[in-house]
């Protein structure tokens, strides 16, 4: 159990369960999002509007008052308003790309280099990035969906170097990426219909399975990509 957690990019619906169960379990939550906090907030909310380097330093610092002993990172988008995921090469355009890149690797890769140096020196800290399977090179039949794909593919490398820089200075700190599994969030609804039967689950029920994973996180496992239910898949 965690007496306080920090949540990146907590407007993400899977964010959300996260924070209301922590919530109800007596955690203290903090939450950092480009969203404003809603009126009815009942977590410590820091609003990041900018993501520059300067204001996620910022940020942290103040959320890190509230003595995180786990924190997750859950930026990611997979298409927006402009674009859907490419099907082929001949839809990669260097633009989206270059957005992807932004959200789902630099976005983290700031927010973890402002933790550095509390990751450092908090005992058991516990860090938890949410990735996805696709992100697999090993994994990956099926092709498609080139910039979600190689941005994943990129943070699961951020996350295991980032995991050994810690380790040396905090060998009790533990640092994961995870696949948080097929949810029904704005991010997975255009394609859902095509799922096997049960594969979707609620945020709810993934929030309550990435706690698991959390509460159940050991050290040989920092740097790995984990699957939700804390098994290590292939980078
Ligand atoms: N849903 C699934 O089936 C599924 C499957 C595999 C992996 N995942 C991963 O799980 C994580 C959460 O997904 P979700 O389904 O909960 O997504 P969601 O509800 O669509 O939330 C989107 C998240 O991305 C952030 N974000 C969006 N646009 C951004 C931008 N321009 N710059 C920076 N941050 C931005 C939001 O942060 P703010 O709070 O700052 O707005 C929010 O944290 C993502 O990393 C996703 O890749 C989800």
């Amino acid at each position: 159990m965690s007496k306080s957690v920090l949540i990146i990019g907590g407007s993400s619906q899977i964010a959300q369960a996260i924070a209301k169960q922590s919530h109800d379990q007596g955690a203290r939550v903090s939450i950092i999002s480009r969203q404003p906090a809603p009126s009815t907030s009942a977590y410590i909310w820091q609003q990041d509007a900018l993501q520059s380097e300067d204001s996620c330093q910022h940020s942290v610092e103040e959320a890190l008052q509230q003595l995180p002993d786990t924190v997750f990172i859950c930026n990611g988008v997979l298409h927006d308003a402009a674009a859907m995921p490419e099907k082929t090469i001949r839809q990669l355009n260097s633009e989206q790309l270059a957005q992807r890149l932004h959200t789902n690797v630099i976005i983290p890769a700031q927010y973890l280099r402002a933790l550095f140096r509390y990751l450092t020196r908090t005992p058991q800290v516990k860090v938890l990035v949410l990735s996805a399977k696709v992100g697999s090179i090993t994994d990956n039949q099926l092709g498609g969906w080139y910039s979600y794909r190689m941005s994943k593919a990129a943070l699961n490398m951020l996350v295991k170097n980032f995991s050994l820089e810690v380790r040396r200075l905090n060998p009790s700190a533990c640092i994961v990426s995870v696949h948080p599994g097929t949810t029904d969030t704005p991010l997975s609804e255009p394609f859902q219909s095509n799922l096997p039967q049960g594969q979707l689950q609620t945020a709810e029920q993934t929030a309550q399975r990435l706690l698991k994973v959390r509460d159940e996180l050991t050290l040989e496992v920092s740097g790995s990509l984990l699957n939700w239910d804390g098994s290590i898949l292939p980078f």
